[in-house]
């Protein structure tokens, strides 16, 4: 059966099954163990903005799995002048095993899961980053060894595609969130709704001051998404008093987290000194998203060919 991944809802059952084989292929492939899941096996990644990690531990992990991966700028291949989703869908099915899109529009997107035969990955949309926020949780698990209880914190843009699928990321782990955002930023009220039915506390609040009090993890992420380039100095003036600072880490619990997807903007989102300090785990983070990814290709090519 054809499965995508196009929001964290997609994984909702698969969650924990997903992080348990990605932490053990990780440790497996640390051990020297071949993990050659997906010999022979090609995918295809459609990229309609830039990236690093994406592009990168995408086309490394196929790697580890036997398999290869292609780069596909949309400014060199024929849907960057015209041919329509639906054709590339169809064409590109007859070729590789998968697909993972970055798009600018999560329409886009599920225009491409509709006609595609073949599992779709959603490398990033205006709406959802569900590969990331898997990382993330896998991040946490690593360091917490459980979901249970905890209380994770979100500061910045609530409206993005980070804040939204950490809302329903953190309702399927079974976590507590708090999203600090300006009013005029918080998430779309369709996945504050969804992320509550999960049986989670969900707060959205613009008060920076007490937010992270008693905080497990703390994670932001930059002010000017891909696509918002034209608001920057508008948003830098907006979300003043919103980065996360040593003040604020020293508010959580002296064990607490912090993440961030990265890029990160220094003095903006986060200092420097709390994103390159003790409590930061950023670059696990960046490492995870390869492992993950592993676990999610592997989990949707089983789905695929049991
Ligand atoms: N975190 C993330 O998706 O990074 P890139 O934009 O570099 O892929
Ligand atoms: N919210 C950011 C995430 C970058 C990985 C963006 O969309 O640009």
């Amino acid at each position: 059966m054809k499965r995508d991944l196009i929001s964290m809802v997609d994984v909702k059952d698969d969650l924990h099954d997903i992080i348990r084989l990605s932490m053990n292929l990780k440790r497996q492939a640390k051990k020297g163990k071949r993990i050659e899941h997906l010999k022979r096996k090609t995918l295809g990644m459609i990229f309609e903005k830039p990236s690093t990690r994406t592009r990168v531990s995408f086309e490394t992990g196929m790697t580890l799995l036997g398999g290869h991966a292609i780069f596909l700028s949309t400014g060199d291949i024929q849907l960057g002048r015209g041919e329509s989703i639906q054709d590339t869908a169809l064409v590109l099915s007859r070729y590789v095993d998968m697909i993972m899109y970055r798009a600018k529009s999560n329409d886009a997107m599920r225009e491409l899961a509709k006609h595609a035969t073949i599992p779709i990955i959603n490398g990033l949309d205006n709406k959802e980053h569900p590969c990331q926020v898997i990382t993330d949780l896998m991040t946490i698990q690593e360091y917490k060894g459980t979901f249970k209880g905890l209380q994770f914190v979100y500061l910045g843009d609530g409206n993005n595609n980070m804040a939204h699928s950490y809302l329903l990321g953190c309702g399927i782990a079974g976590m507590n969130i708090r999203i600090v955002s300006p009013k005029h930023y918080w998430p779309e009220t369709t996945y504050v709704d969804e992320a509550k039915k999960f049986g989670i506390n969900v707060e959205i609040t613009d008060a920076v001051k007490g937010s992270t009090n008693g905080a497990d993890v703390i994670a932001t992420d930059t002010w000017v998404s891909m696509g918002d380039e034209a608001e920057k100095e508008k948003r830098i003036k907006e979300f003043k008093g919103y980065t996360v600072d040593k003040a604020l880490m020293s508010a959580a619990k002296t064990e607490a987290l912090f993440l961030h997807c990265l890029p990160a903007y220094y003095g903006y989102e986060v200092t420097k000194e709390v994103a390159h300090g003790p409590q930061s785990v950023i670059f696990d983070e960046a490492e995870n998203r390869m492992w993950a990814q592993i676990g999610i290709i592997v989990t949707l090519y089983r789905y695929m060919f049991p």
